[in-house]
């Protein structure tokens, strides 16, 4: 029997192990972590991480050939295929601070995989790594191998958060990139082997090493590229009347285009996206390219103008003051379907409201206030290190409330802000939402969730990214001064 060993049980090793075993039944995978909370909660009826059709999985395969545990040297030493899928954040101090790619947690799993190895192994890069990363996981492990054979792999995940295992079982594609050499090609046909279980030999494509790390990062900097691209011609939109939603369809019509990831919003979040394009950045401008680097670069500035200009907007239509007023803030969560609120655009659009001193209330179905309160106190790219490494209990910001109902949280509020797009708040009662709100009640929608016209008959003042704009904004400034 094949044993396969995966290091981070997170968001990536969890799912993508649980469908490894469920469509291979044939091998045993164990999942490891150095957080003991986590491992519990893989092994409890209530799973770590929010994610459709997950449960249903890890129930059919846990226990049968899919464990979840901390005793991480003892089931590395087992494996013949080891994935490391653990953090790899942005480095917040020394060289390369604010872009780089911090490897300390990928090389403590390295050093670890080779003290405890006693057999040849094939090593997977799971997690997104600089380009050129297995060639210093290979210096440390050959250097430290005692005669051990290691092959390293990159075999980066495409998963989308909230469609993980819809992704997973049905993938565009799978990369392997290894050595081109004999030991190479067979540690690349071993792990194509075990995904040929469910996925359709030509969807498996193999590369040498490099192209498969770079492929990672590009693939993340192109996807987000088009959210940019669509949220600058949205700010252009609401400046001369045209509707974000009906160019993004003309544009996504040209099958050379295509019409998905142009859906204009708030900004886009997630663990990925920034910490990827940051991460290219600094690779460019490591390789002499700066040019290079300013263009990606370009991305994360016009995101950051986007989350900017929503609290501009909110802040300028609502007589330019909020100070002491109470704004409902439906949605947390990066996107829909999940309760990850790792950069999140909400963090940045309520630290921006806090800053003009408005009271917040927040209602999202699948974040915790504990969660909301960690994320609103914590520094910039410090979320993403092991959640035991986190600082414990901040200081709760006392000015945010956090609510289960979003009847609730708008109760009493002068305006709405809605920056997650949760099917829910398609369906809410805006006309009973109204009554109980300040007059004038303003809706601004950074996800492009409600009908407009509807909610200006109910009588609310509306403001949505990239659509013609309320009589009432027409007036007020757009940008910050
Ligand atoms: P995560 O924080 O959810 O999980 C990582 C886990 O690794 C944590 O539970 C942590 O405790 C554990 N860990 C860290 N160091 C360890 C060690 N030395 N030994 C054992 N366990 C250790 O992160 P994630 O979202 O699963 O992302 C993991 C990697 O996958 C990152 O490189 C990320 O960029 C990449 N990725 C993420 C996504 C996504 O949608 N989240 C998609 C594709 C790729
Ligand atoms: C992304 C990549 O899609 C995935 O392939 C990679 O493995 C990890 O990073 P993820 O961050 O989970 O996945 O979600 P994604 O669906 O890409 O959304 C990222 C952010 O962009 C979200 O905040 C989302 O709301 C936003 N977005 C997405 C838009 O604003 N507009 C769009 O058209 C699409």
């Amino acid at each position: 029997m094949v044993k396969i060993c995966c290091i981070g049980a997170g968001y990536v090793g969890g799912p993508t192990m649980a469908v490894i075993a469920l469509k291979c039944p044939s091998i045993e995978v164990a999942v490891v972590d150095i957080s003991v909370t986590r491992i519990a909660a893989w092994n409890s009826d209530q799973l770590p991480i929010y994610e459709p059709g997950l449960e249903d999985v890890v129930k059919q395969c846990r226990g049968r050939n899919l464990f979840f545990s901390t005793d991480v040297e003892e089931h590395v030493s087992e494996a013949d295929i080891i994935f490391v899928s653990v953090n790899t954040p942005t480095k917040t101090r020394g060289l390369g601070a604010g872009k780089a790619a911090d490897l300390t947690y990928w090389e403590s799993a390295a050093r670890m995989i080779a003290d405890v190895s006693k057999s040849n192994k094939i090593v997977v890069e799971k997690s997104t790594v600089p380009v050129k990363t297995a060639e210093a996981i290979e210096k440390i492990l050959t250097h430290n191998s005692k005669g051990i054979n290691y092959q390293i792999l990159s075999n980066p995940e495409f998963l989308a958060e909230g469609t993980a295992i819809e992704d997973l079982f049905n993938p565009d594609r799978v990369l392997i990139g290894g050595r081109e050499t004999p030991e190479g090609r067979k540690a690349v046909q071993a792990l194509k082997e075990v995904y040929a279980n469910w996925v359709p030999e030509d969807r498996i494509i193999t590369t040498n090493l490099w192209s498969a790390e770079l492929s990672k990062l590009a693939a993340n900097a192109f996807l987000a590229q088009r959210i940019s691209s669509v949220n600058a011609i949205s700010a252009l939109c609401e400046a001369t009347g045209a509707n974000v939603a009906e160019v993004a369809f003309a544009v996504g019509k040209d099958t050379r285009i295509g019409p998905k990831f142009l859906n204009a919003s708030v900004g886009f979040g997630g663990s990925c996206f920034q910490k990827d394009i940051l991460n290219l950045v600094y690779i460019c401008e490591c390789n002499g390219l700066p040019e290079v680097a300013n263009y990606w670069k370009q991305v994360i500035k016009i995101n950051d103008y986007q989350k900017s200009r929503f609290v501009t907007r909110v802040v300028s239509s609502m007589f330019n003051t909020i100070a002491g007023k109470k704004i409902a803030v439906l949605g947390f969560a990066f996107k829909k379907d999940t309760g990850d609120t790792r950069e999140t655009p909400a963090i940045d659009v309520c630290k921006g409201l806090l800053g003009d001193k408005a009271k917040i209330s927040i209602y999202d179905p699948q974040v915790t206030e504990d969660q909301i309160q960690r994320d609103l106190a914590m520094n910039k790219f410090d979320w993403d290190h092991p959640l035991h490494l986190q600082p414990m209990s901040p200081t709760a910001v006392k000015e945010v409330s956090v609510t289960w109902d979003a009847y609730e949280a708008t109760r009493g509020a002068h305006g709405v802000c809605i920056l997650t797009e949760w099917d829910e708040f398609r369906k809410l009662d805006y006309a009973k939402i109204y009554e109980n709100m300040q007059k004038p009640a303003f809706v601004f929608d950074g996800r492009n969730v409600v009908d407009p016209e509807k909610l200006r008959e109910i009588g609310f003042i509306v403001y949505s990214i990239g659509k013609p704009l309320d009589p009432w904004l027409k007036d007020m400034p757009a940008v910050a001064a």
